[in-house]
């Protein structure tokens, strides 16, 4: 229950109320990161499960669908769901028409996950495929547990027109499913951003080298998305300093990162979604980098994520530092605001179901990233200020934000 100091915060903060992103009207600024649940078939269909949980938090003012495979190729990561077939694209009507029910928005991250995956991942056993043969520290979840990820293959420059490709028919899927936009995930040590730092990205074709050049994969795949979507229906996720999955920092991230966004911001697109520090952990950012440059270079609305607590989004807000604040963990695991769970359900599926899938007769332990990236999903239970977990959103049919 919000106390009445609570409450009368709420009451001065815009963080609660309506906002227009792009060609979808949010009944207010708090966004659902995408959460890596690892809940989909082994075919990458999504499941009645996801249907579930997704609808229990469409009072979200957006959710962004958990990270979900382009193509065979782009999966990094077992029981991730895919949005490259008709099954997929049925599996994800239910998840779709359960949040608009709800009278939610919702749009799906869309990912290749490059270096970081593993031949038993791949079709035909193949090696994973990225900017250059640099091996990643580190283990890939596999349907037969962890196993070490492996040099992978730089991809030939003829073959990356067809990345883009699977980009583009996967955001054709995503309108066909009835997601109302799409994310790129170019964050977090993935396919995209293993281009944009010249930590990973050895090349010297016409995808390598200069900044120009490492942005170039990002800018296609955009321009590629934005035509099948319509770039009000289209955002786009950085983490300029993350070292998440063993991504080397570039050599000048807010050179890089700049020349990114403007360019970015020229397509007319819905929002940038900012990973501010390192996913999941220090809000801090090293050197003189200020990420406000990258909000002022961007002319749609700018999303804030990591580390936010209900008290540091309101101040967000007030000081005008970002337009929609986006939440991990508070949210996955509780429904959104407003939302109580039906009497006699829980809020959300039992602890075994967030941690553990069962196979055969065995609960198999999920990978950190398909719990909560590098680090187990319950640290938040564990640690983290209480202040920031006051934010979620508790279950009762009380608004608390
Ligand atoms: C369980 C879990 C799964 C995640 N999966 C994704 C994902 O699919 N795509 C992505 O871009 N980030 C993913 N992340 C990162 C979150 O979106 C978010 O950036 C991170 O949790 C920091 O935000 P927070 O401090 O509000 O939790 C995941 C994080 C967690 C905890």
């Amino acid at each position: 229950m919000p106390d009445s100091t609570t409450a009368t915060r709420q009451d001065c903060s815009d963080l609660f109320k309506p906002v227009r992103l792009g060609a979808s009207m949010l009944a207010n600024r708090i966004v659902m990161a995408p959460l890596t649940r690892s809940r989909a078939g082994d075919d990458g269909v999504p499941t009645a499960l996801m249907a579930e949980y997704y609808g229990q938090r469409a009072s979200a003012g957006l959710i962004i669908a958990e990270a979900t495979n382009i193509s065979p190729q782009a999966r990094g990561y077992a029981f991730t769901p895919g949005i490259y077939d008709g099954a997929q694209i049925e599996g994800w009507k239910k998840v779709t028409h359960a949040v608009h029910a709800h009278g939610g928005t919702i749009f799906l991250q869309l990912w290749h996950t490059g270096r970081i995956s593993h031949p038993s991942l791949q079709p035909g056993g193949a090696l994973p495929v990225a900017p250059s043969a640099v091996c990643a520290k580190g283990n890939a979840y596999t349907a037969a547990g962890y196993q070490p990820l492996v040099t992978p293959r730089a991809l030939e420059t003829a073959e990356i027109t067809g990345i883009v490709e699977q980009y583009r028919r996967a955001a054709h899927n995503a309108m066909a499913a009835g997601f109302d936009g799409v994310e790129v995930h170019a964050a977090n040590g993935y396919l995209i951003e293993q281009f944009l730092r010249d930590s990973c990205n050895h090349r010297t074709d016409a995808y390598g080298g200069s900044r120009e050049h490492r942005a170039r994969l990002l800018l296609e795949v955009t321009a590629a998305v934005a035509g099948a979507c319509g770039a009000q229906r289209v955002g786009i996720r950085l983490s300029p300093v993350s070292p998440a999955n063993d991504l080397g920092q570039d050599s000048d991230p807010a050179a890089t990162y700049l020349h990114v966004v403007k360019h970015l911001s020229d397509y007319g697109l819905a929002y940038l979604h900012v990973i501010e520090g390192v996913t999941q952990g220090s809000r801090e950012v090293p050197g003189a980098f200020d990420l406000q440059l990258l909000r002022r270079a961007f002319k749609g609305l700018y999303m804030a994520n990591n580390g936010y607590s209900r008290e540091l989004a309101l101040q967000a807000r007030r000081r005008g530092l970002a337009d929609l604040i986006a939440f991990g963990p508070p949210l996955h695991r509780q429904p959104g605001p407003g939302r109580a769970p039906a009497p006699g359900r829980s809020a959300q599926p039992a602890r075994s179901q967030h941690l553990f899938r069962r196979r055969g007769q065995r609960l198999h332990r999920l990978p950190a990233a398909a719990r909560g990236g590098s680090q187990p999903a319950d640290r938040a239970l564990r640690g983290g200020s209480p202040e920031r977990f006051r934010i979620s959103f508790s279950g009762t049919p009380q608004r608390q934000w």
